[in-house]
């Protein structure tokens, strides 16, 4: 895949869309540069998309300087997170439709208005006082996508609880650490979750994370979902369906300061165990918002679909908060792309008349694959933007996106942006940028990108430049902190680079100033999407009693985008055989969870070491790319034959 063959073809808006858009590129450069240049008047301004019970006069107050890194927005203000989603919509929408529930079965879905949304979730906001949640507890929810997930985050938001999504295919012993690690107080399951026509067992899940440590005590809540027979432990455990029933539904919103927590989520990093990712109310909910907004050009009426999933920080901010925030029609999909066949998006998206359609990279190449037939039955006119997401999206899925489903008239918006930032960050404005397969383009209002030579840290102010990609100043979607862990935080994001926010991303800047991402500089793999430390998969390889040491590195996938490939030296005396590979697969996937399967496993009786141990992955990672030729400077190795060891039986055994 060569981004630069295609650098130079760009797609422009059609003059009838840029009429139509929120943004034209005029507009485009008149509010980036007021952004930039008065951040405060301009925050200032922006602020008043959300409804607040007290107006801050404080706009912003941060620092990026090591150590005293300090980041607040709005931190005088008061607002309800809640209410800005669902009580100041009922007086002018509330029989409008807010969420479309598709639902895994292609024969159900559901519509929830306003005032339903208003009613349910205030409901729940009284059970979970009733549990004994108050403001600032911590509420684990490991739930499919259902409507009682975004009923679930809207309640916390209500009472001031901190919500903390575990995505619902992670296994029990990730979500126990994440229970544990956050010190939650409830936590909200369903019985079990249909996805592709398959139920996985939630409940039972809990039951197991539940049993390690202290853990033993949590209340846990159950939704009905498929009404499956599942133990409920006395006195523990509690029936969704029985408490909701008895519920008042009227229920005041906590009055909350800008800068309390409104969620804490979970995220790999390229050390240690994942970290808890802060975000707060005020600047986060404004971040939201705002980008959903104009990002897909949404207009009143429109019908906009974002198919990630809630436990990820898609799903928070592009199809909850943003969308919510906007008093917009947001759809939630509980199935998968494939099932009942591979036509299941573009059926879904005739069905509800989607407008604005969000999905990830790793589906489109996917269903590419599948072939055009199951596209070609659909009527998808409504259809006005298209977005992308979680990874680079080479040319040709991008082509195929842009003709097969915009028929060549909906701008695509390959959006740049992570758990730690909120919201987009690098994004074409589909009425203001003219896009180039492949690139992420400009950056948002207030988003100030920098380029740094990574072994200097100095910044390359030529436009054309390569090298790590960092921010220069905060904007209000950040992070705050990792939850708990401060110093985590600064040493995570501002110690490499002193004064900025380290990204963790390579990127390259064109000569009209487009960002292009090259991939993660650091040990986090990006598998369809998602994000996985290798120290994580290793830990949990290391944790079988067979294995004595792991090294794990991406490589390239053709659908997956990054496939996991682990190189395993096992304790003296165990034998290599394929059984093992087999188990230790499972192993790895009842570790962590499904999303973490090794894709391959190479058994390595050696691993290329420097004198004093570091582990060379430089190696590892060309080997695994089967690029035997560049392996560059062996020379430090402790013992370079381990090097020659590993690519014969690359090329003997696969
Ligand atoms: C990492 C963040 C953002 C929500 C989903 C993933 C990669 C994300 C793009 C894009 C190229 C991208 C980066 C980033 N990434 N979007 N449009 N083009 N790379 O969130 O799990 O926090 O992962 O995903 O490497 O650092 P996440």
């Amino acid at each position: 895949m060569s981004s630069q063959a295609t650098a130079d073809k760009t797609y422009a808006p059609s003059e009838e869309f840029v009429s139509n858009a929120h943004i034209d590129a005029a507009k485009y450069q008149e509010m980036y540069a007021a952004s930039v240049n008065d951040p405060e008047a301009f925050w200032a301004e922006q602020m008043t998309r959300l409804s607040w019970t007290k107006t801050p006069t404080k706009i912003k107050n941060t620092t990026f300087a090591h150590p005293d890194v300090s980041i607040k927005w709005f931190e005088d203000g008061e607002l309800n997170v809640s209410a800005n989603c669902i009580d100041r919509h009922l007086e002018t929408r509330g029989d409008q439709v807010a969420i479309i529930w598709e639902s895994d079965d292609p024969n159900l879905d559901k519509k929830i208005t306003y005032n339903e949304l208003h009613q349910q979730v205030s409901k729940l906001a009284n059970v979970m006082k009733g549990m004994g949640v108050k403001k600032g507890d911590r509420v684990v929810l490991y739930l499919p996508m259902i409507p009682e997930a975004a009923y679930s985050m809207l309640a916390c938001a209500r009472i001031g609880a901190i919500h903390s999504i575990v995505f619902a295919g992670f296994s029990p012993e990730a979500l126990a650490a994440r229970v544990e690690g956050c010190g939650a107080s409830l936590v909200i399951t369903a019985d079990e979750a249909p996805r592709g026509g398959r139920n996985t067992p939630l409940k039972t899940n809990v039951d197991a994370a539940l049993a390690h440590g202290d853990l033993g005590s949590t209340p846990v809540l159950v939704v009905e979902r498929t009404g499956g027979d599942v133990p409920m432990v006395d006195g523990r455990d509690h029936s969704y369906a029985a408490l909701m029933a008895d519920a008042s539904a009227d229920c005041a919103p906590e009055v909350m300061n800008s800068e309390d927590p409104l969620f804490i989520l979970y995220t790999s990093g390229s050390t240690g165990q994942p970290k808890g990712v802060e975000h707060c109310s005020g600047g986060y909910l404004l971040w939201a918002a705002m980008t959903q907004e104009y990002v897909f050009d949404y207009h009143e009426g429109d019908i906009y679909w974002c198919t990630a999933d809630v436990g990820w920080v898609t799903g928070h901010s592009y199809i909850v908060y943003g969308p919510l925030a906007n008093g917009a029609t947001t759809v939630m999909f509980e199935g998968v792309p494939t099932y009942p066949d591979a036509g299941r998006f573009w059926a879904v998206c005739e069905k509800h008349k989607v407008n604005q359609f969000y999905t990830a990279p790793t589906a489109i190449r996917a269903l590419m694959a599948r072939g055009n037939e199951f596209v070609e039955n659909y009527d998808l006119s409504d259809l006005k933007v298209l977005g992308t997401v979680g990874e680079p999206i080479n040319p040709e899925a991008w082509n195929w996106y842009n003709d097969v489903i915009g028929k060549g008239k909906c701008p695509i918006v390959d959006t740049w942006w992570q758990t730690e930032t909120g919201g987009h960050l690098l994004t074409p404005l589909p009425g203001a940028t003219a896009t180039k397969p492949g690139s992420a383009t400009t950056p948002f209002f207030g988003v100030q990108p920098v380029i740094l030579e990574p072994t200097t840290g100095e910044e390359i102010h030529e436009t054309e430049a390569e090298g790590v990609l960092c921010m220069k100043d905060s904007w209000p979607g950040q992070m705050r902190t990792v939850y708990g862990d401060h110093e985590r935080f600064v040493a995570t994001y501002f110690a490499d680079y002193k004064g900025y926010y380290f990204t963790g991303d390579g990127c390259r800047r064109d000569a009209d100033g487009y960002y292009w991402i090259t991939g993660r500089v650091d040990d986090v793999i990006n598998v369809s999407g998602h994000r996985m430390g290798t120290a994580e998969v290793e830990s949990a390889l290391v944790a079988h009693a067979k294995v004595s040491e792991a090294a794990v590195v991406g490589f390239p996938h053709d659908i997956k985008g990054q496939g996991i490939y682990c190189y395993v030296t096992l304790m003296d005396g165990e034998e290599y055989t394929d059984e093992l590979k087999v188990e230790l697969r499972n192993w790895v996937r009842q570790e962590i969870g499904p999303i973490a399967s090794p894709d391959h496993i190479q058994w390595a009786p050696g691993l290329p070491k420097t004198r004093s141990g570091k582990i060379m992955r430089r190696i590892l990672r060309k080997i695994a790319e089967d690029d035997f030729g560049a392996l560059g400077d062996t020379s430090t190795l402790a013992d370079p034959s381990v090097v020659d060891d590993l690519i014969d039986n690359r090329m003997t055994k696969g």
